[in-house]
């Protein structure tokens, strides 16, 4: 598997794991604080994952507190709104190579919105306030199945 290959780091101590006396992997908070932040590679490939198959496809339903206007189409109060994500994040305008598993896209983005085309935790003040809490945790657990687990 060759993205798992690349996302695989060096090191007996990456991935907020090491061994223990019984040469056992285990994983400690402090050591996942530690190198999580590092592994951009993998934070990367995070990315592209959520970006082609986000969670939650059509985001949360949100219902419009007041009339408002969108292009030329005029929603009246109380009108649900759904964010069609999966679109968003899978248009070809938008993304080269849209169709394709392309983790280089995120290289050097971490923590850089690039307008609206990218948001899998939703936005602003009804976004996800869990969304670095789940990082981390997706981060932990792929990262730690790389590399506690020979891969083929
Ligand atoms: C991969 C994991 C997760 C994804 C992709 C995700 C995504 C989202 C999305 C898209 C929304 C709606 C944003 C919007 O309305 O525009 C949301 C809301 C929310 N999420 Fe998450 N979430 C994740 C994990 C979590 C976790 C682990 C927690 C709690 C520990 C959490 C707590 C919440 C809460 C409380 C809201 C409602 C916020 C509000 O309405 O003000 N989420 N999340």
């Amino acid at each position: 598997m060759g993205t798992v290959g690349y996302a695989k780091p060096s090191g007996d101590s990456e991935v907020g794991s090491s061994r223990n006396r019984r040469g056992r992997w285990v994983t400690t908070a402090s050591s996942a604080n530690r190198t999580l932040p590092n592994l951009l590679y993998l934070h990367s490939v995070i990315m592209e994952m959520m970006r082609m198959y986000p969670v939650g496809p059509l985001l949360v339903p949100h219902e419009s507190s007041e009339e408002f206007r969108v292009g030329r189409y005029r929603a009246p109060r109380g009108t649900m709104l759904l964010i069609n994500l999966f679109a968003i994040q899978n248009d070809p305008k938008y993304w080269p190579d849209v169709l394709k598993f392309k983790s280089e896209r995120f290289e050097g983005k971490e923590g850089v919105r690039d307008g609206y085309k990218m948001m899998p935790f939703g936005l602003t003040r009804r976004g996800c306030p869990a969304e670095k809490l789940a990082l981390c945790t997706i981060g932990l657990t792929l990262g730690s199945l790389i590399r506690c687990f020979e891969w083929n």
